[in-house]
């Protein structure tokens, strides 16, 4: 069986979305198959652009499981990977039994904010005739990058690697499952204090001010 793991980060390097599916794919790796199921063999996707080539179109329409990680832009999908699943949409899917998984992370700490995205691509799942084998919504997207994966379940991480188990499981039995809707385990005042700080630097790094960024630019 094959998986597809698909980063629609437009980051090249250092994504949240890179960081969750590199866990997802330690548990598809991981997880004891039932005897006789066929191991999965996972294929990585950068999709950064706004065009998605006709090799890799021909790749996606043969595999089995495609997951779909992407932040959360203005409650929406990123328009570059917006614009590839309107490409892919027009493409000739024969196989109309391929599951489809999607993993937004986002800024915002509740990840329920993820929903309308989440929707966007169970939309498109419908309009290509393929099937929506469930998602995460991931609040806190901003830390996940430098929190450490413990083991047995703990850790700021763990809610989050939790879902990502069960989502590997699923995949795995080629199942569907619900939306679910996650955050870290860190305490959210902290979060934003971390994230306040972390655009002053950001601000003075690119030679503003901090007051800079509560300037609203009124045309
Ligand atoms: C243009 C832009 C729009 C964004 N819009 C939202 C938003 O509507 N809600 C939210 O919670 N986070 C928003 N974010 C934050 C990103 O979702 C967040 O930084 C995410 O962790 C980035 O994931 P990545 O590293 O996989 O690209 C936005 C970020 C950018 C750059």
């Amino acid at each position: 069986m094959k998986v597809a793991l698909i980063n629609g980060s437009p980051k090249a390097n250092r994504s949240a979305s890179g960081t969750l599916l590199a866990d997802l794919q330690k548990y598809i790796t991981g997880t004891d198959m039932a005897s006789g199921s066929e191991k999965p063999q996972i294929a990585e996707y950068s999709c950064n652009q706004p065009n998605i080539s006709d090799k890799i179109k021909v790749e996606l329409q043969n595999t089995a499981v495609l997951v779909i990680a992407c932040p959360l832009y203005v409650d929406g999908i990123p328009a570059h990977l917006l614009s590839c699943l309107m490409q892919l949409e027009s493409a000739d899917w024969k196989n109309h039994s391929i599951h489809v998984h999607g993993i937004v992370n986002c800024g915002f700490y509740e990840g329920i904010q993820a929903e309308p995205a989440l929707c966007v691509l169970q939309n498109w799942c419908a309009k290509t005739g393929l099937i929506w084998g469930g998602g995460i919504g991931v609040g806190g997207g901003g830390a996940l990058m430098q929190m450490p994966t413990m083991e047995n379940g703990h850790g700021p991480k763990a809610p989050v690697e939790k879902a990502l188990r069960a989502m590997a499981d699923t995949i795995c039995a080629h199942g569907t499952q619900e939306n679910q809707y996650v955050s870290i385990a860190f305490p959210r005042f902290l979060y934003r204090m971390a994230a306040q700080m972390g655009w002053r630097q950001m601000v003075k790094a690119n030679g503003g001010k901090t007051k800079d960024l509560g300037r609203q630019n009124r045309g």
